[in-house]
């Protein structure tokens, strides 16, 4: 665990150390970074692992009269974060939703510092204008009224997870929803504000010629299996892989079958 100063902010990062291809575990919004110890805490031999919190969420900081927290902004400072730690080589991003936002700006912004990138629950689109006004909203909201993480998590947590999780696993509900609610509220609110004004990317993704994996939940109902199977299509180098009986969160929700399929495509990356 680890504070980096750059970029104007501090990031917390978790480093899970290992020697290697460096990967860069993106989390979703409102989350952190510990959506990912499940995969990362056990080490995959021949990567390092890194999970940063993004700017203003978990741990890292969100700089006094910030602005919105463009997904530009994201990756820049991921970009930073690298220098910063002496990664010099090229890396593998690996993004869940926003995260996947975050990537493919990375994936734009640094075309040279890429080896691979994976596409977890996510989506190239940007948002209609309805869904960016309801953005705004909630931005509001979250500036301005107490404890309105708590709202956010309970309009999501219904639709984050496959109905076998929900039933079966209770604790990984609980667990995010203690993620989302410990999340700084103004950091929330310049994350959505940036989602709210992020660019389609998926002429960018057609660009990508690097190994691209897209991983999706059999019943995610943000970024739906009909959405994301195409993507991976896009791709120059595309693989699509679906995870039955997860919704948005198949690391969280089915960790063993995303551990082995994110395993599987990394370990092809440096044969
Ligand atoms: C996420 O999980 O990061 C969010 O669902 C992304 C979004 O709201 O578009």
């Amino acid at each position: 665990m680890k504070n980096y100063k750059i970029n104007g902010t501090t990031l917390f990062i978790n480093d899970f150390g290992g020697e290697g291809l460096t990967v860069l575990f993106l989390h979703g919004f409102p989350f952190d970074h510990s959506i990912w110890s499940h995969v990362c805490s056990r080490g995959i031999p021949g990567f390092r692992l890194i999970a940063p919190d993004l700017r203003g969420l978990g741990r890292s900081e969100l700089p006094d009269g910030a602005g919105p927290t463009t997904m530009e902004l994201f990756a820049d400072d991921l970009h930073a974060l690298l220098e910063a730690m002496g990664v010099t080589e090229k890396i593998v991003v690996v993004g869940l939703s926003m995260g996947g936002y975050v990537a493919m700006q990375f994936a734009g912004k640094y075309p040279d510092r890429l080896a691979s990138v994976v596409l977890c629950n996510t989506k190239t689109t940007a948002d209609p204008p309805t869904v960016a006004e309801n953005r705004r909203i909630q931005a509001e909201n979250l500036r301005t009224k107490t404890n309105f993480l708590k709202t956010v998590a309970d309009t999501m947590i219904p639709k984050l997870f496959a109905a076998k999780t929900q039933a079966e696993r209770p604790e990984v509900v609980e667990k995010l929803r203690s993620i989302i609610e410990s999340n700084n509220p103004l950091g929330a609110a310049a994350a959505t504000l940036g989602m709210a004004q992020r660019s389609d990317t998926t002429e960018l993704l057609r660009q990508i010629d690097v190994p691209v994996l897209v991983v999706c939940g059999s019943e995610d109902q943000f970024s739906p299996p009909k959405e994301m199977r195409p993507l991976a299509g896009f791709a120059k180098r595309g693989r699509y892989v679906e995870i039955a009986d997860a919704g948005h969160l198949p690391v969280l929700e089915r960790p063993e079958k995303f551990t082995e399929t994110l395993v599987g495509f990394l370990g092809e990356l440096v044969q």
